[in-house]
């Protein structure tokens, strides 16, 4: 059974997929940790709801990136993780988590990169008028959602309704994060 980690700053719908994926045996996996900058979130209540252990942490109390990155590494250590999986972690990821799991992180990201990068990619490409939308999964590096393309998956929307977007957004987003992270932790 490989260990996951799952990071995220928001609802944390693809950390309960995830977890709950593990739970069903669809993914030879466990989360061994959630890790979180925004303790009021909701995705904090869901790892509790699901027995899943936490770090929860605000980036303002710690001296910079560094520190409470450094805090991180040694929580992810301690936990034994062996893929980071990022699902709606709002923050760049800085050098001391790249230094010490760079190659092992991987990110959903809700356009077809390159396209529409960074924190609003879906009202983006709406307001851009593109026809065809899609999700993105990638290895991390140092840039914003830069990183090796793993897989993508596209699909036609006409409509101008960003609520209905983000809903098909997502049904595309649960199924194929699963897929990638089985895909991944049978070859590694
Ligand atoms: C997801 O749609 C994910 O692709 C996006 O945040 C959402 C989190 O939803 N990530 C980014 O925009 C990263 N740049 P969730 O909290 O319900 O899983």
């Amino acid at each position: 059974m490989r260990r996951l980690a799952v990071f995220a700053s928001g609802n944390g719908t693809n950390f309960e997929n995830i977890v709950t994926a593990c739970e069903r045996g669809e993914l030879d996996a466990e989360v061994v940790l959630m890790v979180c900058d925004k303790p009021g979130a909701r995705v904090v209540e869901r790892a509790a709801a699901h027995g899943v252990a936490t770090f929860v942490f605000t980036p303002k109390q710690y001296a910079s990136k560094a520190d409470y990155e450094r805090e991180i590494v040694a929580r992810l250590d301690a936990a034994g993780a062996e893929l980071v999986c990022l699902a709606g972690y709002m923050r760049i990821v800085g050098e001391e988590l790249l230094g010490a799991y760079g190659g092992r992180i991987i990110n959903i990201h809700p356009s077809l990169l390159p396209a529409f990068r960074g924190a609003h990619a879906i009202e983006q490409a709406l307001e851009y008028g593109v026809k065809v939308f899609g999700v993105t999964i990638h290895y991390v590096d140092a840039e914003l959602d830069g990183g090796h393309i793993i897989a993508q998956r596209a699909f036609p929307y006409e409509g101008n309704d960003i609520e209905e977007l983000e809903r098909m957004i997502h049904a595309t987003e649960y199924p194929l994060y699963i897929e990638t992270i089985g895909k991944l932790i049978d070859f590694s």
